[in-house]
């Protein structure tokens, strides 16, 4: 950190999508114009990012539209220069190994998307380097900052679920191929060859999400599939996907919970929201979204009886009720990115690191390792 008080930082990818919208506009520029981050004893630290791309045009247009002074297309320059000292990577999943690995040897606290690495072995590997180095790291937990799992975090920790039984995930939504109606993804997604798939785009996310809500991951059944073979790329040119566009899987956790988690780009949604989590406990049950969450307790509990001879008028939905916001939630990718800050300038806790980014990748190698063999895996407890 600078003598000023301002944390740089070295942004990478920022053309992307969620470089750009999430991680730049919605993060470090929020966080620039609110004036920075307020550490535990009320000083501030304000954020400077410099923009790193390969394409001068488009870094220069973005820096321009949002009056950021510093950009370069030369990473190596950016990292030797001591005015920066976080490297931030959003790039393609294949391109950040390398990346990450020169931020280490320049010694940057680093921050970065996930998945960590593209096999579990790499993502070891920086989480071995960046110990060895005594550089801080973090690694994008999304999702626990969403409204929805929040509220449900909050009813985890009141007791309100008894002993949690199941819990059920459903994720998805349709991706158009892209002849016609644009595919709403980058094509790389749906190709392997260039770090693409489901499981190792949503699996590192399931990781963490259920180690923090529901306990360890500690098994794996999966399914994958390429439902759709072959896409058309933003070039309209079709190409082959070569990536799973879908996966079946039970995760068996520590405590004995199970968890259920369809994942995919190739369905037609007839949710509330495109994640949604059902938890079902002895004493109550929870369906939690990326907002909402709703509720129904034991003792509000319908008794419906199986008889395929009447239609059944009993209004299910009518029997939860909407957990109320009790607070403001902010956009989750700011405000972790701002407990990451916190992380830097005075030491506060992060344990969303390199070593739980592993994790996420090790559930994605072993859920993809699951459906090649057709078994269920254990996955041993990862340290660095
Ligand atoms: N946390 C989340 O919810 C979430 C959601 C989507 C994607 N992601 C992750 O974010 C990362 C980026 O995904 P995206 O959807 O923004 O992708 P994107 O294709 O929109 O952006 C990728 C960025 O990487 C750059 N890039 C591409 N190839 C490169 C190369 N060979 N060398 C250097 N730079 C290269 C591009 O110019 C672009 O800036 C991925 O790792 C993905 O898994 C996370």
């Amino acid at each position: 950190m600078s003598a000023e008080s301002t944390i740089g930082i070295i942004m990478n990818g920022v053309s992307g999508r969620m470089g750009y919208r999430q991680h730049l506009v919605r993060s470090i520029l929020a966080i620039r114009d609110q004036g920075g981050v307020t550490l535990s004893d009320g000083r501030r630290v304000q954020v400077r990012p410099i923009l790193v791309g390969r394409h001068e045009d488009k870094l220069r247009d973005i820096a321009d539209r949002h009056g950021i002074e510093d950009w370069t297309t030369n990473l190596d320059e950016a990292l030797a220069d001591p005015r920066w000292d976080v490297y931030a990577d959003f790039l393609v999943t294949e391109a950040r190994v390398p990346a990450i690995k020169r931020a280490i040897a320049a010694g940057k606290a680093i921050y970065t998307e996930k998945p960590t690495a593209g096999n579990f072995q790499d993502a070891l590997e920086l989480a071995r380097l960046a110990k060895e180095a005594g550089i801080k790291n973090g690694v994008v937990h999304d999702k626990l900052y969403l409204p929805g799992l929040r509220k449900l975090k909050r009813l985890i920790d009141d007791g309100f679920f008894g002993q949690i039984l199941s819990v059920r995930g459903e994720f998805g939504y349709w991706v158009f191929p892209g002849d016609g109606v644009p595919a709403q993804r980058p094509s790389w997604n749906y190709r392997s060859e260039d770090g693409g798939g489901i499981v190792l785009d949503m699996f590192p996310h399931w990781n963490y999400v259920l180690e923090n809500l529901f306990g360890r991951v500690e098994s794996v059944y999966a399914q994958t599939v390429t439902h759709i073979p072959t896409r058309w790329d933003e070039k309209g040119q079709a190409y082959a996907a070569t990536a799973d566009d879908a996966a079946y899987a039970i995760f068996g956790l520590a405590g004995g919970t199970i968890a259920e988690f369809n994942s995919s780009w190739d369905v037609r949604v007839n949710r509330d929201e495109l994640l949604e989590l059902q938890v079902d406990g002895t004493e109550g049950s929870a369906v939690a979204g990326l907002f909402g969450c709703k509720v129904q307790h034991r003792s509000a509990t319908p008794r419906p009886t199986w008889n395929p001879d009447i239609p059944d008028g009993h209004d299910y939905a009518a029997d939860w009720h909407e957990v109320p916001l009790t607070q403001e939630f902010e956009n989750g990718f700011k405000v972790q990115w701002e407990e990451f800050l916190r992380h830097i300038a005075e030491d506060a806790p992060n344990p969303y690191d390199f070593l739980a980014g592993a994790r996420g990748v090790l559930l994605a190698e072993k859920g993809l390792e699951s459906a090649a063999k057709g078994a269920r895996l254990d996955l041993p407890e990862v340290t660095a």
